[in-house]
């Protein structure tokens, strides 16, 4: 039996504008198992977002537990979430947000720097050197390809060997090629580091990598 890293168990989250109140997460469930990857399919609207960020501690639900690490979050103050979160997950966008004014190994590196430690250079080079970005190091976001950002900011989601590695629509702004490039990437980081990932898209051709693949419809998962 392999270990639960994250379990969320019955969320839900609804949204109110004027007296229109939105459903969104209706009894919303999903064990994480270590080394699993996960995969969310469903429609524009669906709450895809929603869950990752309430599983992701971005925002909080309206009732539900969230468990990570077998620790309840609801047991946690704000700082406690804040170290949690920048320690235990980590967050790869369809904008990625890397920061243009510092290269790509700096980017990388700030996590790092948020914790305290600022040993994680030779770490970070050798991930540039399995992903391929060696001779990208001291490039600025703005001289890399949509492609290279990506593998970038995978490589900053994954620096603090997070025990959950979110993924939002990834490859959303990314050609079929690069699609490919990044899906071969987490599979690959999902191998060598017995890395936890839960990812949503909208292509069915991204979602097969799944270990388990979800639709999210009316507010929770089916199989
Ligand atoms: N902050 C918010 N306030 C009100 N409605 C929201 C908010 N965020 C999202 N929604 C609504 O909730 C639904 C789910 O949104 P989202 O989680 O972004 O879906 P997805 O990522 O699957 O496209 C959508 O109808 C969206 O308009
Ligand atoms: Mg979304």
């Amino acid at each position: 039996m392999g270990k639960i890293v994250l379990n969320a168990i019955d969320i839900y989250k609804s949204y109110t504008n004027g007296a229109n109140r939105l459903n969104v997460l209706d009894k919303f469930s999903l064990p994480v198992m270590e080394g699993e990857i996960i995969t969310i399919m469903g429609q524009s609207g669906s709450g895809k977002s929603t869950a990752l960020n309430i599983l992701g501690t971005l925002d909080k639900p309206d009732s539900g537990v969230l468990e990570i690490n077998g620790v309840n979050i609801d047991n946690l103050n704000d700082n406690d979430i804040s170290s949690l979160r920048n320690k235990d997950l980590g967050f790869i966008f369809q904008f990625h947000h890397l920061l243009p004014e510092l290269t790509a190994l700096e980017n990388v590196m700030v996590p790092t720097w948020i914790k305290g430690d600022y040993n994680y250079e030779t770490k970070a080079i050798e991930l540039f050197q399995t992903l391929g970005l060696i001779d990208r190091v001291h490039h600025l976001p703005s001289q890399l390809s949509g492609g290279e950002r990506s593998r970038v900011a995978t490589i900053r989601a994954i620096i603090n060997k997070p025990c959950v590695l979110f993924a939002d629509e990834p490859t959303g702004n990314l050609d079929k090629k690069n699609s490919l490039k990044l899906i071969d990437l987490l599979g690959q980081i999902n191998r060598d580091f017995s890395q936890s990932i839960v990812l949503t898209t909208h292509d069915p051709d991204v979602a097969s990598i799944g270990d388990k693949q979800y639709k999210l419809e009316n507010g929770s998962l089916i199989l």
